[in-house]
């Protein structure tokens, strides 16, 4: 680890409580989390924070066992500024500024979208890609241009996670993976409406319809969940093959929890390969949040001396990808 600086990165934004310790040459060296479960169907912030609060020593303890450290060896403490839940957020970042202060370290304020994409940047080691940021919070399509991770499309009301796993609850089968694994048992494809506007997506209509489909009681929950997955994932599609078309570039990524589905990979794979550019499925253990993430860009930014005083490291929940300067991606385009 000689000449290696190390960077410790805390993820809190929403069911995660994770801790990553990563070196400035892409070496993962610890990724530890605690996953916070609600006990009956949404996510409670202040519960999730609580947990969050309770189990920030032990993962921690955890993180730094697994990479043969201790504290006074990390050299930077990165954290989750946004975008996420208030609660949640403002945990991770009280551990992190506690640290920082402690052990006399800069302390880097990271955005969550833009660490998805630099984690899966690092595995698959492509230089310029069009992102697929997919999960329970948040739905967009981004690539970099002029120095930021630029917005090509994004929901316009729930998440592409939150529909299924919204799906999955209220029809008493559970959150995503249940609906995908349903899915596979269906036969029929119940036409439901896919609104696609622009490069932008919106799913609560489509939600609607297949909960009354599904409340009517006439269609197999197998087939509603075919149809339901099938149309997120198409719509999902639609406008990455259109960034695909537009921008030119040959790298796509897919980062965020559900790009942990193997029908969406598959999906996005096929349409790839007839725009001649290439796919690369992230491992599971990085698609997730997770500290490494953080880590890993919290050196990306202090290489650039993008630290914040602790004084002013605020949370911000609504914090957008591309209110950031990404200036390690210049150069790297052509845009
Ligand atoms: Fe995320």
């Amino acid at each position: 680890m000689e000449g290696e600086l190390v960077c410790l990165g805390i993820e809190s934004s929403a069911h995660t409580f994770g801790v990553g310790i990563v070196t400035s040459s892409g070496r993962i060296l610890a990724n530890e989390s605690s996953v916070y479960r609600p006990r009956d169907s949404g996510i409670h912030p202040r519960e999730a924070a609580q947990h969050h609060a309770n189990v920030a020593h032990s993962v921690l303890g955890r993180a730094l066992e697994v990479a043969g450290l201790r504290l006074k060896e990390i050299d930077a403490i990165a954290f989750t500024a946004g975008p996420g839940l208030g609660p949640c957020l403002r945990t991770g970042a009280t551990v992190a500024r506690a640290l920082a202060y402690r052990l006399g370290r800069p302390l880097v304020a990271v955005n969550h979208g833009v660490a998805h994409i630099e984690i899966g940047r690092l595995s698959t080691g492509f230089e310029d890609p069009i992102a697929l940021y997919v999960a329970g919070g948040n739905t967009l399509v981004t690539t970099h241009s002029a120095g930021r991770y630029r917005i090509l499309g994004e929901t316009l009301d729930i998440a592409a996670g939150n529909c299924l796993d919204a799906f999955g609850i209220k029809v008493g089968i559970g959150p995503m993976p249940a609906p995908e694994q349903l899915a596979s048992r269906g036969e029929r494809y119940v036409p439901l409406p896919m609104r696609v506007k622009g490069m932008d997506v919106s799913f609560s209509g489509l939600l609607t319809r297949a909960l009354a489909l599904a409340r009517s009681g006439q269609y197999r929950i197998e087939d509603l969940c075919l149809s339901l997955t099938e149309a997120v994932y198409s719509m999902l599609v639609e406008v990455l093959e259109r960034a695909v078309a537009l921008t030119g570039k040959r790298e796509v990524l897919v980062v965020g929890g559900l790009a942990r589905s193997r029908r969406l990979s598959q999906m996005v794979s096929e349409m790839v390969k007839l725009h001649g550019a290439s796919f690369e499925q992230i491992p599971d253990e990085l698609l997730g949040d997770n500290g490494a993430m953080i880590a890993w860009t919290g050196l990306l930014m202090l290489e650039h001396g993008m630290t914040v005083p602790i004084e002013e490291s605020r949370v911000r929940p609504k914090f957008r990808i591309d209110e950031v300067e990404v200036p390690w991606m210049r150069g790297r385009s052509k845009s």
